[in-house]
């Protein structure tokens, strides 16, 4: 293995003769470190867009397995060589449940399950669920789970009793920052509409994934469906050049979004939001 960085690129390449060049903020922000992800969730403990655009890379160290990296903002991470490898052979999450296994009518048995036992595999006790949202930690306006297949189309809110001293609960328009940011450029919101994202979520009961991306256009180029989650996007290791446009495009959506309007979740109000039109 062969490893060469300058500025934010950082070249691997094997004895086989591929290799991929990944950019530094996506490295960066791929960060394991417990200062940057939380261990349990596998969540980055802040939005990405905290990061700067400009990262590079200071120091590599390539040992064995393991690759030492020291970026601009001081941040130091490990990473295994063989996951860079992985992460860029297979930029979109692969089937959990392994390879799809065609079928036809010479199927016997039928693969059978008892519904008892697929119930209680998905029961979480709520004193043992676990989430940032559960945290007193501020959440950056969001999308709710995207890392579900399907997402949900409607959430409703359901505020009983305020007891919380300070802060403030917000709305925004997905679909109107969308529209803006194309207006401002085409180029970066094609960087959202083209660039996958795999979303992911995972608890002691749960593993959930999925890859997307933040805006979905119907056959009319109107806006069909917007996903935003700071904390659980993961964009693909495709080109490098792709990445940064991405987290340039990511950036300035985040800002269109705070932007807006955001009135305060009174006591025994509901609020209804969609993820689609
Ligand atoms: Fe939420």
């Amino acid at each position: 293995m062969d490893m060469s960085f300058e500025g934010n690129r950082l070249k691997l390449s094997d004895n086989n003769g591929s290799s991929h060049t990944y950019s530094a903020l996506w490295l960066r922000e791929s960060s394991f470190s417990p200062e940057f992800r939380d261990a349990k969730t596998g969540h980055k403990l802040g939005d990405g867009d905290a990061l700067p655009l400009d990262i590079k890379i200071n120091s590599a160290v390539l040992e064995n397995d393991g690759l030492s990296l020291e970026f601009s903002d001081g941040h130091t991470c490990e990473y295994s060589v063989s996951w860079l490898a992985d992460a860029a052979e297979h930029p979109t999450y692969q089937e959990l449940t392994g390879e799809k296994m065609l079928w036809d009518a010479s199927l016997d048995p039928l693969p059978w399950y008892e519904l008892r036992d697929l119930e209680e595999n998905k029961a979480v006790p709520p004193e043992e669920a676990y989430d940032l949202s559960m945290t007193p930690r501020a959440l950056e306006p969001h999308t709710d789970n995207p890392y579900h297949n399907p997402q949900p189309g409607y959430v409703l809110l359901h505020c009983i009793e305020n007891t919380a001293n300070g802060g403030e609960s917000g709305i925004t328009d997905g679909f109107r920052a969308a529209e803006e940011l194309r207006n401002e450029s085409h180029g970066l919101f094609d960087a959202l509409v083209n660039t996958p994202v795999n979303w992911f979520y995972r608890d002691d009961q749960a593993i959930l994934e999925d890859t997307s991306t933040f805006i979905d256009v119907d056959g009319d180029g109107s806006v069909k469906h917007v996903r935003f989650h700071g904390r659980s996007d993961r964009v693909a290791a495709v080109d490098a050049d792709q990445v940064d446009k991405f987290y340039a495009a990511r950036g300035r959506f985040i800002q269109l979004n705070r932007s807006s309007t955001s009135p305060k979740t009174n006591v025994r109000k509901i609020v209804d939001t969609t993820n689609w039109p």
